[in-house]
């Protein structure tokens, strides 16, 4: 199979730490570029955490720092779910990486533009970034093949009542991202929250590798759930549903993002009966196979060195 060129645009995050580790090692990808937004923490240090992941692992794959703050709402992080680094819990020592000295938004153009293969992009943040590269350089779009995000969701969400974390961080950016006319994939809160870790995966993830091992100290410090109801793999259900789609079912509907004041503000309005609207824009996680998620994390984890 020939490598697909992926580009993860993330907030780490311990759930993005660990999408991202997956997908520097998995045979199936060439992770060509990794982009930062502000989101669970700070942009500072979600780059500074992407720039710990890839030296901790010694792998060279740029990392570019993005947008401090949302394009109209006022930023708002999760750092208790994260912890105030964003990814407490375990010392990484001395960051000797720098990330690169162009804006996020510029290393997609450039990246994109340079691929001799249709790129995949591949937002588990607000999307911030990403709107922003399509409004400056809407050229780009020609050569990404899809878009496959964590974010939204069918269901409750997170943030608010009606409101999943990424998308309820910026509502105009994925409005704009939702618009644009791409092959998109949303994986949704309503799905993420099944695909989740329980003390038996943990115990056994610890004890595999030196990522395991990383993994562990992290899952100590995340409040993505519990070791009672389980962890949730929110962003790394984003890297499955690259790899391993059969897991997966999805459905192709319209979702609009509702972007006006008030309590559903942020809200991915799925028209799952088409009712209101003609054209369909997005393709939408239903259910995932939690328990071959749960193989396939462990089959992968054991490939990240
Ligand atoms: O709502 C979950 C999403 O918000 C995940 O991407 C998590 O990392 C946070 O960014
Ligand atoms: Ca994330």
């Amino acid at each position: 199979m020939t490598q697909i060129p992926l580009i993860i645009d993330t907030d780490p995050g311990i759930d993005d730490a660990v999408a991202l580790s997956f997908a520097l090692f998995h045979p199936d990808v060439d992770l060509r570029l990794i982009t930062t937004v502000a989101g669970n923490v700070s942009v500072s240090k979600t780059t500074a955490n992407a720039l710990k992941l890839v030296q901790y692992f010694d792998q060279d794959v740029p990392v570019a720092r993005g947008c401090s703050e949302p394009l109209i709402k006022a930023f708002e992080d999760c750092a208790d779910i994260h912890g105030e680094s964003g990814m407490d819990g375990f010392d990484f020592g001395e960051i000797k990486k720098d990330a690169l000295p162009i804006h996020a938004v510029e290393a997609l153009r450039e990246t994109i533009l340079a691929s001799e293969k249709k790129v995949t992009l591949m937002p588990i943040a607000a999307l911030t970034n990403i709107a922003l590269l399509f409004k400056m350089y809407p050229e780009v779009k020609e050569n990404i093949a899809e878009i496959i995000l964590m974010g939204g969701s069918l269901a409750r969400g997170n943030t608010t009542t009606a409101a999943e974390f990424n998308i309820f961080t910026d509502p105009e950016a994925a409005d704009i991202v939702f618009k644009a006319g791409i092959p998109l994939r949303m994986i949704g809160l309503d799905v993420t929250s099944t695909a989740v870790l329980m003390k038996e995966q943990i115990d056994q993830i610890k004890t595999l590798n030196r990522a395991g091992e990383m993994f562990g100290k992290l899952f100590s410090h995340y409040r993505g759930g519990s070791m009672k109801t389980g962890l949730k793999m929110h962003d790394v259900c984003a890297f499955a549903a690259l790899v391993e789609p059969e897991i997966f079912t999805f459905q192709k509907t319209h979702v609009a993002i509702e972007t006006g004041d008030g309590p559903a503000n942020g809200m991915t309005v799925a028209d799952l009966k088409m009712k209101y609207h003609q054209n369909t824009n997005a393709s939408v996680a239903l259910t995932v196979d939690v328990t071959r998620f749960r193989e396939w994390f462990l089959e992968t984890l054991a490939r990240v060195k």
